[in-house]
């Protein structure tokens, strides 16, 4: 568990709060309750003596001590009630003794006196007497014949124990049951409450530089979070703007320098066709001539990848087998592969369609042929396959050369990134290739891959979505494709 997590810390607060609150309501709640009952239970007992000292004493002198006793037993019962009941005279003189109680927990006998003074005296004790505590009150009452009497009456504490020793125990269980839940419910509740930063969180993470037209869920709280998703659906909105422009501009400037280099070229090889030129100088020219269509290469490249990048490059949606197209391809290469004595094999399901660009698709086709060839020392092999597993196409170009050093691995999709630079330069390569490769291939919802280890060769992975079968396709005949290619595929949706 992340304790510096803020759904930890904020649990941990709220259940000490609480539980700090708890304690201190349930230590309110004994003592209160503690007195309450105390207080009650002294008010019943000088209650009882005052009726035993002001009805019944001052009948005494007339009535004698047994009728006293009688009365006392009659309305009070204290051997019943366990109650204990003494009445004495001031000079000590016992009047009348309670009977034990019957459960015999105390003995009244031995119950002390307590010294007061002055009429209507008042002892108050709490007495441990045998087995029980016993409360004890004292009053004395002053006769009109001058005699005083001393009235001494006990009731058992154990009741108001019993109370308070049944509320610590609720207390005491409930307590700890009442932070468990409260630590249960607040930590699900903390859940709850950032389940919406987590929704921010994920859609932000799968925000790239490539789907940047893409925005976070706004939450409609009206508070922070709100502000938050949507000062962060700004800044997307920003970084779009800003990486539009870059895209924009990186492709109108090869826009730009398509024309002239072309016209360069031209007037290039016119120069160079000229038969009186000298030899040095034709050298150079020809020379010249390679660098001129070189640079027409990366310029093309260039325009390409921004277009890619901007969302420019006019995707034609179309039906294409990708097997036919992967092994008229890997003919149309063949010749560069037996410049190098390379052997070249192409094998492929029937019908694997893949919806898509015909062009792009065959330009991702031809770049990683291009490369396993470029890459693959004379008497190599190179095997292009295209097999399909019923939900993707997989097209996969291997060969057997000069392979990538791990360290280099994850950077051969990155622009102009080259692994042996000397090497790429000399057979004219400008790093463009495979980031085209990668471009093209999200661009159509699939993915490229490579395993590859130094000086055994390298394996290019590419996986498209197959078309889906759930749709009903119609060869439209009229419709003519962007290169003039008549045969567009188009859309109907089954009825
Ligand atoms: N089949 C391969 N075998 C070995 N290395 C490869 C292979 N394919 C690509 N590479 C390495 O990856 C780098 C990038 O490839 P990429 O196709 O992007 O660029 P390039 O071939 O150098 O130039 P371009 O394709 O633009 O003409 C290459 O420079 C090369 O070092
Ligand atoms: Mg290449």
């Amino acid at each position: 568990m992340n304790t510096r997590s803020l759904r930890f810390r904020m649990t941990a607060w709220y259940a000490s709060l609480l539980a700090g609150a708890l304690v201190l309501f349930s230590a309110s709640v004994y003592v209160g309750l503690h007195r309450y009952l105390d207080l009650s239970l002294r008010r019943l007992l000088t209650e009882q003596a005052q009726s035993i000292g002001g009805e019944l004493l001052i009948q005494l002198p007339q009535k004698g001590p047994d009728w006293l006793k009688s009365e006392i037993n009659e309305h009070y019962a204290p051997s019943e009630n366990a109650r204990f009941i003494r009445v004495n005279r001031n000079d000590g003189g016992l009047v009348y003794l309670s009977e034990p109680p019957k459960n015999e927990s105390f003995d009244p006998a031995v119950i002390p006196m307590h010294p007061t003074t002055g009429a209507h005296d008042y002892a108050s004790n709490v007495e441990i007497s045998g087995r029980q505590k016993l409360m004890i009150e004292q009053l004395t009452f002053r006769m009109r014949d001058g005699s005083a009497y001393a009235v001494t009456i006990g009731a058992p504490y154990q009741q108001v124990e019993t109370v308070l020793h049944g509320l610590l125990l609720t207390l005491a269980g409930y307590t700890p049951l009442m932070v468990s839940l409260a630590i249960g419910g607040g930590y699900w509740l903390m859940r709850r409450a950032l389940r919406p930063i987590d929704v921010i969180t994920q859609r932000a993470e799968g925000i790239t530089s490539t789907n940047l037209s893409q925005r976070l869920p706004v939450i409609q709280t009206g508070d922070e979070l709100q502000r938050l998703s949507t000062s962060l659906n700004g800044m997307i909105a920003r970084l779009e703007g800003a990486f539009q422009h870059i895209n924009r501009f990186s492709a109108d400037a090869s826009h730009e320098l398509r024309t002239p280099l072309t016209i360069l070229q031209l007037e290039l090889e016119s120069i160079a066709q000229h038969a009186q030129l000298p030899r040095a100088l034709a050298e150079q020219m020809g020379s010249a001539l390679e660098e001129t269509q070189r640079l027409s290469r990366i310029v093309e490249n260039l325009l390409t990848i921004s277009r890619l990048d901007a969302g420019e490059g006019r995707m034609e949606k179309v039906r294409v087998d990708l097997g036919k197209l992967a092994v008229s391809t890997a003919e149309q290469m063949h010749l560069l592969a037996e410049e190098k004595l390379i052997s070249m094999q192409s094998k492929a399901d029937e019908q694997v369609w893949v919806e898509g660009d015909r062009a792009r698709l065959k330009q991702v086709i031809v770049n990683l042929i291009d490369n396993a060839i470029k890459y693959t020392p004379k008497d190599g092999a190179v095997v292009v396959a295209v097999t399909s597993d019923g939900r993707s196409a997989r097209l996969e170009v291997a060969d057997n050369g000069i392979g990538i050093a791990a360290d280099a691995l994850p950077h051969v999709f990155e622009r102009f990134y080259r692994a042996d630079k000397a090497r790429s330069r000399e057979s004219g390569g400008s790093g463009l290739g495979l980031a085209i490769v990668k471009a093209i291939c999200g661009a159509h919802g699939g993915e490229v891959k490579i395993v590859s280890r130094e000086g055994k060769g390298s394996h290019f992975i590419v996986e498209l979505p197959l078309c889906d079968p759930g749709k009903h396709r119609k060869f439209d005949h009229e419709k003519v494709g962007e290169d003039g290619r008549p045969g567009v595929w188009t859309t109907i949706a089954r009825t």
